[in-house]
């Protein structure tokens, strides 16, 4: 971040990450990441968490610049995960009179992480407890499992600025131009999709903050139109579709699949469905894909049968979504296969363990290639697909 300035007395110090290769090990972020860290200045001088240790050096760096000289009295740790709490150990070594500010729950973890025993230096806060540093006061409010068990995220009354922790965070550096609700979306169903209940428990406590500003832990600050971003992320938790469309996600091995798939988009835009959206699971960003299962209303499942199951990328797509809290969708299927079709049996199965999920007939089986009988069934799909 070239412009370090959030107020007069906060700065910015985290740094931008453009070298990862997967967020988590398992998320492309083609714009790489932000790990976003802050400093109150003030009579006491408080640090709001860390960045991942890829971004060490970075870090330290940026602190002292802002610091100038003063050292730090408080280091504020959300949360444990590594992509902020990396450097704890090392912070307190560099600056022995700092204290850390945790909750029980992150004191706990911190003997996991690191080797160094801070419980002589903590202040350990909970719920509601305020933390005083001249004219900035922080309050701190848990936010279990959005997205550790440990989450607390903090306010300060009187620049009335939420640190959200990873809550109102996208992938993509800093630098980056683009759009906040598409990798917002990406990242909060990944990530935080799972945990709706509780995303809405810590939005019904921000309901009853005056909040002028959201710092996450990645991504922008939000400084305008904060009612976009909390209508997003009420919307999102209550895995209430965002909007009208249709995703088809299509499991091939040799592209027959995929043929019906697109041949089932072709219907479905002649009939006016404006947003049809196909992809392909064995080459797509699956995270991508995800995104769009709960961002639209209706999806439909293609695979092809495999090993007396369904095609392993199907399989794959499918337990991601039980797993994030799929719910509340139409969810069309086709299956394929050469000798004893069983992929449409299967990704019923699944589909039946997820809530509100109602199967939209015919379910369309095609023996190796499409036929009249399976375009006709296609053509009646897509008949009741449309609304
Ligand atoms: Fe960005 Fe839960 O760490």
């Amino acid at each position: 971040m070239k412009n370090n300035h959030i107020t007069d007395t906060i700065k910015y110090v985290g740094t931008d990450d453009r070298e990862i290769d997967l967020f988590e090990s398992q998320y492309i972020v083609p714009n790489g990441v932000s790990y976003n860290s802050y400093v109150i200045l003030d009579e006491k001088t408080a640090v709001m968490d860390g960045v991942d240790e890829r971004a060490e050096e970075a870090w330290f760096r940026n602190l002292e610049q802002v610091l100038d000289g003063k050292l730090p009295d408080y280091l504020v740790v959300s949360h444990m995960e590594p992509d902020h709490a990396g450097n704890i150990q090392k912070f307190m070594e560099k600056y022995p009179q700092a204290q850390i500010v945790v909750n029980a729950k992150s004191l706990s973890m911190l003997s996991q992480f690191f080797t160094l025993d801070m419980s002589a230096r903590s202040v350990v806060v909970k719920e509601g407890d305020e933390l005083a540093l001249g004219s900035h006061v922080l309050t701190f409010i848990m936010a279990p499992m959005v997205h550790w068990p440990e989450v607390m995220v903090s306010y300060e009354k009187t620049e009335k600025i939420l640190f959200s922790a990873d809550a109102f965070g996208k992938f993509g550096a800093l630098d980056t131009e683009e759009d906040w609700t598409c990798e917002a979306r990406r990242y909060y169903f990944n990530i935080v999709g799972k945990y709706g209940m509780q995303v809405q428990a810590l939005l019904k406590k921000a309901a009853a903050l005056d909040i002028q500003k959201i710092c996450p832990l990645h991504g922008p600050v939000l400084t305008e139109n904060l009612d976009f971003y909390l209508g997003k992320y009420q919307l999102w938790s209550s895995y209430e579709p965002e909007d009208q469309g249709i995703l088809i996600a299509y499991a091939t091995i040799h592209g027959n699949t995929g043929k019906a798939a697109n041949k089932l988009a072709e219907l479905l835009r002649a009939k006016g469905v404006e947003k049809v959206v196909v992809s392909d699971l064995a080459r797509e960003d699956m995270a991508e894909v995800i995104e769009d299962a709960f961002r639209y209303d209706r999806m439909v499942l293609a695979a092809a049968t495999y090993d007396a199951g369904v095609f392993p990328c199907m399989e794959s797509f499918l337990a991601r979504l039980k797993s994030k809290n799929y719910q509340k969708r139409t969810v069309g299927i086709i299956e394929n296969g050469s000798w004893a079709p069983m992929a449409g049996k299967v990704m019923r199965e699944s589909l039946s363990q997820m809530k509100e999920i109602t199967i939209q007939e015919p379910v369309v089986s095609i023996k190796s290639t499409m036929n009249a009988a399976s375009e006709e069934q296609l053509e009646l799909l897509a008949q009741a697909l449309v609304r």
